[in-house]
Order: C-alpha cells, then structure tokens, then sequence
C-alpha cells in the first residue's frame, strides 16, 4: 500500500546491483511513494547486474560512480541537482564489499591490502558522500541520509570479518556528521542496521544460510527482509522522522535485544547445536 509520504521528493540511491539488493527494494518503494530517483552505481556493477531494468521500470537517470571516487561523486552530485532541477531530499547509501570476505581470507590472517579497501568501499565512501554533499550544499532542508549497517558493528560475528570494523567505523561517521549536517543544514544522517538479508552481498559472507535461519529463529518477529526494510527506509526519507539523526536503527525482528532464545536452548537439547 502507497501513502504518498515522499510526494514530491527527489533522491539518490546507491547499491541497486540486482532485484535481491536491498537499495533495489528502496528504489521500489521510493517511487511507489511518490518520489522521482536517480540510481547510481559502479561501472562494472552496471554491467554486469540489471540496473538498466530497474531504471527502466522507476523511470530514473542512471549515473555511474565510484563510491571510493571523490570525483565520481561530485560529478554524481552535481548531475543529480542538475537533472532535479533543485535540491536532494534523501540518499540511501547502500555500499559494501570486502576482498578478504570475498577471497575467504580469515580475520586472524588479515591483508591489510584488501582491509584497506573494504574500510574505503564501505565506510569511508560515505564520509566522501556526505562531505561532497555539504561541501556542495546539495541536500534540502530536513534531507535523509541512509547507510545501511549490521549488528556485527557492536557485537562479534564470526565470519564477518574486516565488515564489522567497516560498519562500527559507518556508524561512527553517521554520529560525528550527522552532528555537523543538523546543526548547521538541518540534514539527518542515519544507519538502518539490518537482519541477515539473502543478497548478492549477504551471500558472500561465510555460513550465512545457517545464520540466517538462526537469526530468524531467535527474532522474536523474524528475519527483516529487503521489502521489510524498504519500507522502514522510506519513513526516515519521509516528514515523519523529522527528528530523527545520528541513530543507528535496529531493524531486526527484535534479534539484537535478545540474549535467550527458547527454540535455541530445544535446538541445543536436541543436540542440533553442538560446541
Ligand atoms: N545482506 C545483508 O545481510 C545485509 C545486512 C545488513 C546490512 N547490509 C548492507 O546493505 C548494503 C547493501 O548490500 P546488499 O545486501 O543489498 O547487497 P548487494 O550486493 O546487492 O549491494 C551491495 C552494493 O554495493 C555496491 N558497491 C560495491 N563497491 C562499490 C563502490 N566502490 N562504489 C559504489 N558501489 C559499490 C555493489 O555494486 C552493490 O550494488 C551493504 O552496505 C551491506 O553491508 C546487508
């Protein structure tokens, strides 16, 4: 069901690269919404996934653009309030990649190389956006700016590896500019911490499947999906969170306040969980 609650409202969207991404869904809901986008992403990530249709069914402009790229933003940024004819009033930043992750190189033998990369790809990437953003003093007032996060940032997540250092460092920079871009533009800057999500992604990091049906399991609402989480992301878009900055937004099923789970301590019993 629609409300109209981004009527009006023109935004960038970051991270479409097939119908699984999470930023897919977004970039859904957004228009049903009422709102016009402009999606962007890498070169190579054009290419080989199906933006093209996605943009083809939302009617929007794709520009590419590195995320690491401080150029490739400025230009981004610059198209966008070109194409707009006027200000942005949300971006949803949905970038991340780990080669260590991607190569199954384990933390405790970490290539700081690749390390270096996936801090630039997924945290420091969103700095460069909100400081190309404020420095062109691009975003409307009560603009919504969206990155999206995971529970490994506060508590450890064998697997995730050299992620969870990026998503604490996300959350982070989501604080200390989003301190700045309130103060002085009246511009709100969020992270949306996600279940595990079935994605292109998702399913790189290492016994997600497993993971994934126990998080489901323990959320006392279940697993979030990417539709569910669409639907979260365009209220921190819309008027209705006006006040709503510098959080990191549990959007889990209840997974991240739970310690003890019944159907966990059955599964043990049973012997399905084994040390
Ligand atoms: N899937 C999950 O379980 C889950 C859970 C919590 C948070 N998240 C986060 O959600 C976000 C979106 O991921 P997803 O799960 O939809 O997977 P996805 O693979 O569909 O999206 C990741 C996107 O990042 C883009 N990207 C990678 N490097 C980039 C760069 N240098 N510049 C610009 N874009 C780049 C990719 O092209 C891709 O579109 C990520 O930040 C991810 O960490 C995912």
């Amino acid at each position: 069901m629609a409300y109209n609650l981004l009527k009006g409202k023109r935004g960038i969207i970051f991270g479409a690269l097939n119908e699984l991404s999470i930023a897919w869904k977004v970039a859904e809901r957004a228009v049903e919404e009422g709102a016009e986008i402009l999606l962007t992403n890498t070169p190579v990530s054009i290419r080989l996934g199906t933006i093209n249709q996605l943009a083809e069914q939302t009617g929007a402009l794709v520009v590419p653009a590195d995320a690491t790229s401080v150029e490739d933003l400025q230009n981004l940024v610059d198209t966008a309030l070109e194409h707009f004819g006027g200000k942005i009033d949300f971006v949803l930043h949905a970038v991340g990649m780990s080669p260590n992750v991607r190569k199954n190189i384990p933390y405790e033998d970490t290539n700081y190389q690749n390390m270096l990369k996936t801090i630039d790809i997924s945290a420091l990437s969103f700095h460069k956006l909100l400081q190309t953003l404020y420095q062109k003093d691009a975003m409307a007032e009560y603009g919504s700016v969206v990155s999206l996060s995971y529970i490994a940032a506060q508590r450890t997540v064998i697997g995730y590896n050299d992620m969870a250092d990026a998503k604490a460092l996300l959350e982070s920079i989501t604080r200390s500019f989003g301190a700045i871009y309130g103060k002085t533009c009246g511009v709100r800057v969020n992270t949306v911490s996600q279940s595990p999500t079935m994605t292109t992604a998702g399913q790189g990091i290492a016994g997600l499947g497993e993971w994934f049906e126990m998080a489901d399991e323990i959320s006392p609402l279940g697993n979030a999906s990417a539709d569910d989480c669409a639907d979260y992301v365009v209220t921190l878009f819309s008027d209705l969170t006006r006040k709503v900055t510098m959080q990191n937004l549990y959007h889990d099923g209840g997974f991240s306040n739970m310690a003890i789970s019944p159907s966990v301590i059955e599964a043990y019993g049973k012997g399905k969980i084994s040390e």
